[in-house]
């Protein structure tokens, strides 16, 4: 296996990306989580640059003690002289110093000469190894360079004391057959280069980053740069987690490892996004939302029969928990039925197929189901299995504007006895619920009371959510009905008989158990 060194620029090229603005105690948190993924090299930043970023630098590389402490350098010796000042406290001081090589970039930015770049780029090495034990050396947009001004560039740097040689893609503008064309080039017309380390930079504007990297494995790149969750300038850099679990789990092919520890992935990602306040897209390979999660019936059935049918990572691998089955509509009787055993119900075969249809059904209206949405379809599902509890019959209320609201009842019991009860309130829904109270004869506690319009207009139906609680247990129900307050008993009256489910269902799981 070949050892691939991983170059992480989420503090330099990441933190060039539109928006994003860390401080110092947030690099630093980066960069110590950086040191537990096991990356080899950090770029902390561009220490010339402002005073925050050579504070930043000097902080990262008196922390961080096991992987090597770099800082971005123009091709002048005032930037290198901050880098030195900035790094040299580091476990292994090493420089990072550019300078443009295309004829776009020579001519229209730098306005020098091709000459006037090597001589540039050759007094910069000489100057920075004075201090620096290792030189890293990056030709700016070399992906639109010409190949033997390049070549003869690389000859020269290396010649001064380069280690090691980036071939950046700095407008992400190469393709992977081209890119490895260019690092199998240079090996060949190089002089020296077996002498130092090549290394692979990209960036993603044209959705190639990753590729591009591992093309330049394929071609004897030994270090790749990269950030974690793929952040960077414009459309940013090649993901480093993406490329470090390519070689993993691809390692019959590319036959390539890094030391990173995989496990530290998911945390790092998390705590690069919540810090940059840049979101990962859910369907980002690694480490999105989505990356193990499974929705159609048939992946949910042949993943519940066997991960390895449509997982080729574990989530674990990683450090995800587990791969998870969403619920919609697209998902299967298998997925759904182990949901439920796992949230603990014991049903039927006969009650998961009549559940399954109202869960579909379900899944039509609303995108995503959730494990409360599936209890309560549980719970009404044994509503109407066991048929016998509270009706509501009927309601009358009295409002007006200076009496005091009073409700009068009527209910169905389990046994179909007729219960009439009647009661005040300081508004026409108190007045109501202290009536169902008193009929049902409980200390039934109203925690939540919600109501919505379905439909618009003056004839719209009124949807009434409650939540309530009894002797410590909660349960929540809904009423439809055109009259707020029939909806709001309705609701009243669903609670209460879910609760009564809800204790039924665990004397049988009870009786089940002994
Ligand atoms: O993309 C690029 O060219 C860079 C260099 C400074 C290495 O980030
Ligand atoms: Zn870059």
């Amino acid at each position: 296996m070949r050892k691939i060194n991983i170059f992480d620029t989420t503090l330099r090229d990441g933190e060039q990306s539109a928006g994003v603005n860390l401080n110092l105690h947030e690099k630093l948190e980066i960069a110590r989580q950086l040191e537990r993924l096991g990356v080899d090299i950090i770029e902390a930043g561009f220490p010339a640059a402002s005073k925050g970023d050579f504070q930043a630098v000097q902080a990262i590389a008196q922390t961080v003690r096991n992987c090597s402490v770099t800082g971005l350098s123009r091709s002048v010796q005032s930037d290198i002289d901050a880098a030195w000042e900035a790094l040299k406290d580091g476990a292994e001081p090493r420089l990072h110093v550019f300078i443009a090589t295309s004829p776009i970039h020579m001519q229209y930015k730098l306005r020098m000469t091709p000459e006037q770049v090597i001589e540039t780029a050759v007094e910069s090495v000489r100057y920075a190894k004075k201090y620096f034990p290792i030189v890293q050396w990056s030709a700016e947009d070399a992906c639109r360079s010409d190949l033997p001004f390049l070549a003869t560039i690389i000859e020269k740097v290396i010649e001064a004391g380069a280690n090691v040689i980036n071939i950046p893609d700095t407008v992400g503008y190469i393709t992977p057959k081209q890119y490895g064309d260019i690092f199998s080039f240079l090996k060949k017309n190089v002089r020296n280069i077996e002498k130092i380390s090549l290394s692979a930079h990209c960036h993603d504007d044209l959705g190639m980053a990753v590729a591009n990297s591992l093309a330049a494995i394929e071609a004897g790149a030994t270090q790749i740069e990269g950030t974690i969750n793929g952040i960077g300038e414009r459309a940013g850099n090649a993901a480093i987690e993406e490329v470090a679990v390519a070689l993993y789990i691809r390692k019959d092919y590319y036959q390539a490892e890094t030391r990173l520890n995989l496990q530290e992935i998911k945390r790092t990602s998390n705590l690069v996004s919540k810090l940059t306040g840049m979101i990962v897209p859910p369907n980002k390979a690694i480490v999105g939302k989505n990356a193990f999660a499974h929705e159609s019936g048939i992946h949910q059935d042949g993943v519940l029969k066997e991960k390895t049918t449509y997982e080729i990572i574990s989530p674990q691998l990683v450090g995800v928990q587990s791969n998870s089955m969403v619920l919609g509509k697209h998902s299967g009787r298998h997925a759904f039925r182990t949901r439920i055993q796992e949230l603990g119900y014991l049903l039927t075969e006969e009650e998961v197929n009549r559940l399954f249809v109202r869960f579909k059904d379900l899944a039509d209206k609303k995108k995503d189901i959730t494990d409360d949405d599936l209890i309560a379809l549980i719970l009404d599902e044994k509503l109407d299995t066991y048929k016998n509890f509270y009706q509501l019959c009927s309601i009358q209320v009295q409002y007006g504007t200076n009496q005091i609201p009073t409700a009068v009842v009527v209910l169905k019991d389990g046994e179909g006895n007729d219960i009439q009860e009647a009661a005040t309130g300081a508004g026409s829904v108190e007045a109501l619920y202290n009536a169902l109270e008193k009929a049902l004869q409980l200390p039934v506690t109203l925690l939540d009371y919600r109501i919505e319009s379905v439909g618009s207009g003056r004839d719209a139906l009124a949807q009434v959510y409650v939540k309530v609680s009894l002797d410590g247990k909660e349960a929540s129900g809904r009423g439809t009905a055109q009259d707020v307050l029939e909806a709001s008993a309705k609701a009243y009256i669903h609670a209460v008989n879910r609760m009564f489910v809800i204790e039924k269902m665990r004397e049988e799981q009870a009786l089940a158990a002994q």
